[in-house]
Parts: C-alpha cells; sequence; structure tokens
C-alpha cells in the first residue's frame, strides 16, 4: 500500500515538474524571438564590390592575347645594372640615345631601369641553343618626367622572340593579330619606320583611330593613326653581346606602353587619373 502510494506521489511530482519546465522553456522562447525580431521587408544592405584596376584590365588583355599565341610571361628586377638597361642594348656611355632617358641613377652602375628592355638582355643571356625565345614582359620604369601623358613610374611590355629564321613578316604578323585583338577587328596597322640602338631595322606602330575609324577626330588630333608601340629586329650586336650567333639566330623585339593603352582604350584624358585611386574614378570602369 505505501508503495503505490509513493509512485502515485512521484508520478504527481513529476508531472508538476515538466508541466513548469515547458511552460518556462516556452516563455523563454518568446522573450527571444520577441527582442530578437527582424523586419525582412527593410531593404539589403548593398555590399559594395570592387573589381580590377583599368591599368590592370589593360594589361590582363594584352597577356591574354600574347599567352595564346605562346609567349611566356617574364620579368626582371626594377633596380637595374647599366650594363643590362643600357650597355648591352647597344647604347653605350657616350650614346647621344642615353640622353632621350631621363634616368634616376643610384649610382652610377644602378639605377631604376628606364624601359623594360633590360629583360630582353636577360633573357637572351639564359637562352639555351636550339630552344625559340618567346616572351612578354611587363612592369614598372622610372623616368624623370611628370604632366598629364607623362608620370615618374609607369609601366611597359616587352615582347621578344628569338628563334632561326624569323623575319619582319613574323613581326608585322604577330603585331596585326594583337593590334586587332586589343582595339577590335576592324582595326588597322601601319608601321613607321623609326630608330631605336637595340633593332635593326625599327619601327614605330600606328593603329586606325578605333574612335572615328580612321576619319579623324579630337582623339588622334586629325590624323586618323595613333601610336602604339616600338618594334624591330633584334640587332645583332645585341645578340652577340649576349652570347648569340647572329648567323644562326635572330628575332624580334617591341615595347609597349601600358598606359597609353589603357587611356586609349578606356578614353581617359590624363594620365595622373590612373594613380589617384579616386572610387569615383575608377567605379566607371
Ligand atoms: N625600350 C623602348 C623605349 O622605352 C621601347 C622599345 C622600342 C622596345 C623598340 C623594344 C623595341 O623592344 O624593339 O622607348
Amino acid at each position: 500500500v505505501m508503495g503505490a502510494l509513493a509512485n502515485k506521489i512521484r508520478e504527481a511530482v513529476e508531472k508538476q515538474f515538466t508541466e513548469k519546465l515547458e511552460e518556462l522553456k516556452a516563455k523563454k522562447l518568446e522573450e527571444k524571438i520577441r527582442s530578437e525580431i527582424v523586419d525582412i521587408t527593410l531593404p539589403a544592405r548593398h555590399q559594395r564590390s570592387g573589381h580590377i584596376h583599368p591599368l590592370d584590365k589593360a594589361l590582363r588583355e594584352i597577356m591574354k592575347s600574347f599567352i595564346r599565341m605562346g609567349y611566356s610571361v617574364e620579368e626582371g628586377p626594377e633596380i637595374e645594372e647599366d650594363f643590362y638597361n643600357f650597355e648591352c642594348l647597344n647604347l653605350p656611355k657616350d650614346h647621344p640615345a642615353r640622353d632621350m632617358q631621363d634616368s634616376f641613377y643610384i649610382t652610377p652602375e644602378i639605377l631604376l631601369r628606364t624601359h623594360t628592355s633590360p629583360v630582353q638582355v636577360r633573357t637572351l643571356r639564359k637562352h639555351i641553343p636550339n630552344s625559340p625565345i618567346r616572351m612578354i614582359a611587363p612592369g614598372k620604369v622610372f623616368r624623370w618626367d611628370n604632366d598629364a601623358t607623362h608620370s615618374p613610374v609607369f609601366h611597359q611590355v616587352e615582347g621578344l622572340v628569338v628563334d632561326k629564321g624569323i623575319t619582319f613578316a613574323d613581326l608585322k604578323g604577330t603585331l596585326e593579330v594583337f593590334a586587332k585583338e586589343l582595339f577590335g577587328p576592324e582595326t588597322k596597322t601601319k608601321f613607321r619606320p623609326h630608330h631605336f640602338p637595340f633593332t635593326e631595322p625599327s619601327a614605330e606602330v600606328d593603329v586606325t583611330c578605333f574612335k572615328c575609324g580612321g576619319k579623324g577626330c579630337r582623339f588622334c588630333k586629325g590624323s586618323g593613326w595613333i601610336e602604339i608601340l616600338g618594334c624591330g629586329m633584334v640587332h645583332p650586336h645585341v645578340l652577340e653581346m649576349c652570347g648569340i650567333d647572329p648567323e644562326e639566330y635572330n628575332g624580334f623585339a617591341f615595347g609597349v606602353g601600358l598606359e597609353r593603352i589603357a587611356l586609349l582604350k578606356y578614353e581617359i584624358d590624363d594620365m595622373r587619373l590612373l594613380y589617384e585611386n579616386d572610387i569615383r574614378f575608377l567605379k566607371q570602369f
């Protein structure tokens, strides 16, 4: 009798305990829901995402074009030896063409590179006999210049091809494909004779103005043509100085100013805008 009674009491106590516990739990949940109320009809907070800088965008397009044609991408130091920057490129100490380059010298033998062409020399000196060189070298270069179209730090993309039996036709064909990929299939190129100490013959390349199609406008200053790069057949003396026999090998080289391409492609009229990092400007690209 006592056992049965004890069981009944336990059951009653347990029941009440569970009921109270459930009641408290429900109350707590309700409080939580009330305190964490969210108005799902409010507009979401906009996440601002960044994007590629116009300079990098132009570089990626240039690289894509050449990588597709089988070029590798090389790098060289920004602090460079006079030997690579000038000497080995057929620009000896007393060469008048050195005057074109307002250089930042660190010591008489070391300077901030004035162009990406020393990467040509560095690549040529690593040449393995019977293997072709096909490379581009993008990077920063430095000259004492500062206005709307010149910056003391700017970027170039160098190109170099060396193999047996390379002709000027290979150079023309390559740059024509490149210009069409960059500025559109209607683009025509024009090779104007020019002089660079490290190429012979040398040329500057103009493309038909992509804005007016060659008719002449404000953009191309009425001429219908826009200059985009310098190029030529690698000078035999440069090959020789890099330990390559110019009787056996030859090749072509070119140098593109990246800022110039970006300014043209995105219709920007002041180079300094590219470096100011003003979000109102960058947002437009
Ligand atoms: N290094 C030249 C400059 O900075 C550009 C250039 C011209 C590079 C002709 C080349 C070339 O490779 O063949 O003005």
